[in-house]
């Protein structure tokens, strides 16, 4: 009558450590699991699937796409700043042209995108 169902713990837990690799919060696990993978459908060939920009495609362009990784750049943008990026591209924002605008995506995809791309910063991202 009682029992727990051991699937629904099974599947929570599965759930956190699908978070490339980290223990987030949580709150907002979902958020980041989408944005994941909206990232490497659509940053990971420039960006790479771990952020760093290492791919051969990433080597060719000049300027190189941003590393994700590197907190000590990435932590000082604002979400509502990386979230237009994304949506309005480099150059809107007096980037590089080469990193692409995606007018299609949805606020909803674009936050979740901002979420994942967090969670790859060394060291780690924590909201003012
Ligand atoms: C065609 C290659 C390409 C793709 C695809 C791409 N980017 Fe970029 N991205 C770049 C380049 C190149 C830059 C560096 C721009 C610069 O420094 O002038 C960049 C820079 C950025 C920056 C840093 C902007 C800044 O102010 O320094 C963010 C954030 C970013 N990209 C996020 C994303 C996200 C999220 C996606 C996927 C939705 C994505 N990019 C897809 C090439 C790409």
């Amino acid at each position: 009558m009682h029992t727990v169902q051991p699937w629904l713990v099974v599947g929570g837990v599965g759930l956190c450590l699908g978070v490339g690799g980290t223990l987030h919060a949580a709150v907002g696990a979902e958020h980041v699991e989408a944005g994941a993978m909206l990232y490497h459908e659509r940053c990971s060939p420039c960006h790479g699937m771990d952020g760093k920009a290492t791919t051969p495609m990433a080597q060719a362009m000049a300027p190189k796409p941003r590393d994700h990784t590197d907190g000590a750049y990435m932590n000082y943008l604002s979400d509502t700043y990386i979230a237009m990026v994304i949506k309005k591209g480099g150059a809107a924002v007096g980037k590089s042209p080469l990193m692409p605008a995606q007018p299609d995506l949805s606020a909803q995809q674009r936050a979740d995108l901002v979420a994942f791309v967090r969670t790859l910063a060394v060291p780690p991202y924590h909201p003012q």
